[in-house]
């Protein structure tokens, strides 16, 4: 069942060029961005003047990914909240809200019950999950379907790609229907999405040796930093849910502008930094900011765009991921953290398709 891996979190790691891939095919129709199961028509998604995007754990951090696409691309504004916050405040919904749940199970309670609240305070409702006929597509308006196939590690990896990957659609279509993007700026974005396959794959292929390294000076550590800017910070609240699902280390994610707001106190020698500094208009800062961990000890991982050869200078390990538009490096930059977290993991002994305390689908609140 394993396909030869040692473990179906391995494995399902390793799925996700395909992920990729699948989630695209027959997307793109005469030149033009198709979405059929959408179940909004142009002119209902025309009206669409706020977005809120709902969710849990994983699945949460994708959509805190596309919010700046969403934003970007379509010019309306995104708001990503856990839902189980959601459901317990009085939200602004009216008729132009969207609302989209991303669930992987399709069935987790809290998403569900906020789903079904925006819905009777007359929002449009949209769900994005793998799992066809579940709960949140049959009472979503309109659906799309990661095409990751069954998840079974309970720490969520090809789904959180696939989730992604629709997201990125939907703020597509979004930016398309608003009239904020050309067809070809939707066609180019579009093949550009379909590249981070090849990328992920070549990440998988290159940087197991980077990564193992990495790892070790992760094993003995009490606990771990994340630290991005922009969609990096994204990308390290997911880092750190990782990390702390499969390795029982304790894992925090920091935007890295807040680090001298308090985090830094935490610095000693040896000290894990996880940071995700691929090229992009906040390179510069965040190194910056490393900086002041290197200065006190800190021990600096670095996920970077390959060919950065500065980044060695204050980095102790350096992973390397393809050149990317801005906006798509989450995809990418997200493969080796998952690779990390299944190292330490295993470094730690842990079981890291089954870890403690956690459910595969969370049905009860
Ligand atoms: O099925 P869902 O996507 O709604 O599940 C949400 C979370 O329970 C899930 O992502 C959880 O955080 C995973 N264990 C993450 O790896």
């Amino acid at each position: 069942e394993k396909g030869g891996y040692p473990d179906f979190m391995l494995k399902e790691i390793s799925e996700q060029p395909r992920v990729v891939r699948d989630t695209l095919v027959g997307r793109m129709r005469g030149g033009e961005l198709d979405i059929d199961e959408l179940g909004l028509s142009y002119e209902e998604l025309d009206i669409i003047d706020r977005v809120y995007v709902i969710a849990c754990g994983t699945s949460f951090h994708a959509g805190l990914i596309v919010k700046n696409m969403i934003e970007g691309w379509a010019r309306i504004p995104c708001e990503v909240e856990a839902a189980s916050e959601f459901r317990y405040r009085d939200p602004i919904i009216t008729p132009s809200t969207l609302v989209v749940a991303v669930s992987q199970s399709g069935e987790t309670a809290d998403t569900l019950a906020a789903i079904r609240d925006a819905r009777i305070r007359g929002a449009k409702v949209f769900g994005i999950t793998n799992v066809i006929g579940s709960p949140v597509a049959r009472e979503a308006d309109g659906v799309i379907y990661t095409k990751a196939n069954k998840e079974i590690a309970v720490a969520s990896t090809k789904s959180f790609i696939g989730q992604v990957v629709s997201l990125t659609l939907l703020a597509l279509m979004l930016g398309q229907v608003k009239g904020k993007l050309t067809c070809g700026q939707v066609r180019m974005l579009f093949h550009e999405l379909g590249d981070t396959a090849e990328q992920i794959q070549w990440i998988m292929d290159t940087q197991g040796a980077a990564i193992r390294e990495a790892a070790l000076a992760c094993k003995d550590a009490q606990s771990a930093l994340f630290v991005g800017r922009g969609v990096g910070s994204a990308i390290c609240y997911e880092g750190a849910l990782k990390l702390k699902e499969v390795s029982y280390l304790h894992a925090e994610a920091y935007a890295a502008g807040e680090m001298k707001h308090g985090p830094i106190a935490l610095i000693e020698p040896g000290f894990p930094v996880i940071a995700v500094t691929t090229r992009s208009p906040v390179y510069d800062k965040t190194v910056s900011n490393l900086k002041e961990c290197e200065a006190r000890g800190a021990e600096i991982i670095a996920v970077a765009t390959e060919g950065d050869e500065e980044i060695r200078a204050i980095a102790d390990h350096v992973i390397y991921i393809p050149r990317v538009r801005d906006c798509f490096s989450p995809i990418t930059a997200t493969v080796p953290l998952q690779l990390l977290a299944r190292e330490v993991a295993l470094l730690r002994d842990c079981n890291v398709d089954q870890p403690r305390n956690l459910a595969k689908s969370v049905t009860v609140e």
